[in-house]
């Protein structure tokens, strides 16, 4: 049987990758940030001065792509062959890059084998847009997890000053808003809870009450 599956989907912001961490790290998962994969290719096409509707460049950018998620709980670290560029990844330009290719189909077709190939025993924890609807649609455990744009404005917010970047709030606001319209409306893996997804909206919950409920519902579908 091949390992288990727990899909954490939602809007930026919404807490996906605290969550993903903590339970990944509760249950010893490995850990799938998704969104780490567009926003790698977002920051290679702008280092290489390609365009974000570049599509075969794109796609043979996405086919060389060695990807390892060397966490734990506390590390968020993300390495292209062997080397850390998790500090690059957390900014405005290169979030939008990743969103605006995310678009394209050709571009998520290339990355969805890397992202199944991270299913190993004794278990994955993913976090994303799509992963319970297109990525692992079997997934034995799918949430979907919301939250007041606001909030999570605010939240993203924290985590940039924290990182030691100059941002506006109201711009951060904006600019989710774009991103969320743009990922909410796309033709293909459109941004949309799976029908058989356990809703939970964070807006009022810390990480650790969300990473209980999800534990709880995990344990009731067999898994942890
Ligand atoms: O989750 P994160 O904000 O890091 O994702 C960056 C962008 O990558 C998102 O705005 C979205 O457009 C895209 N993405 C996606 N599918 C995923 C994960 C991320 O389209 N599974």
């Amino acid at each position: 049987m091949s390992a288990p599956v727990v899909t954490i989907d939602g809007p930026s912001g919404a807490g996906k990758g605290t969550v993903a961490r903590l339970l990944a790290s509760q249950l010893g998962f490995h850990l799938l940030d998704s969104g780490a994969l567009y926003r790698i290719l977002g920051y290679s096409a702008l280092a290489r001065g390609l365009s974000t509707d570049d599509v075969p460049a794109l796609v043979e950018l996405a086919n060389a792509l060695t990807v390892t998620f060397p966490f734990t709980v506390n590390n968020t670290d993300v390495c292209v062959d062997g080397v850390s560029i998790a500090g690059s990844l957390r900014n405005q330009a290169v979030a939008e890059a990743a969103s605006q290719l995310a678009v394209y189909p050709p571009v998520r077709q290339a990355l969805l084998d890397l992202q199944r190939r991270m299913r190993r025993a004794p278990g994955l924890v993913g976090d994303g847009r799509d992963l319970g609807t297109v990525v692992f649609p079997e997934a034995q455990v799918k949430i979907f997890l919301d939250a007041d744009v606001e909030v999570r404005a605010t939240r993203r917010y924290q985590e940039l000053i924290e990182a030691g970047q100059t941002v506006e709030l109201s711009a951060i606001l904006r600019d989710l808003e774009i991103r969320d319209i743009r990922d909410r409306t796309r033709d293909v893996a459109p941004l949309v809870a799976a029908s058989d997804a356990r809703v939970i909206d964070s807006s009022k919950k810390t990480p650790a009450e969300v990473v209980a409920e999800v534990s709880e519902y995990c344990r009731a579908k067999g898994i942890g």
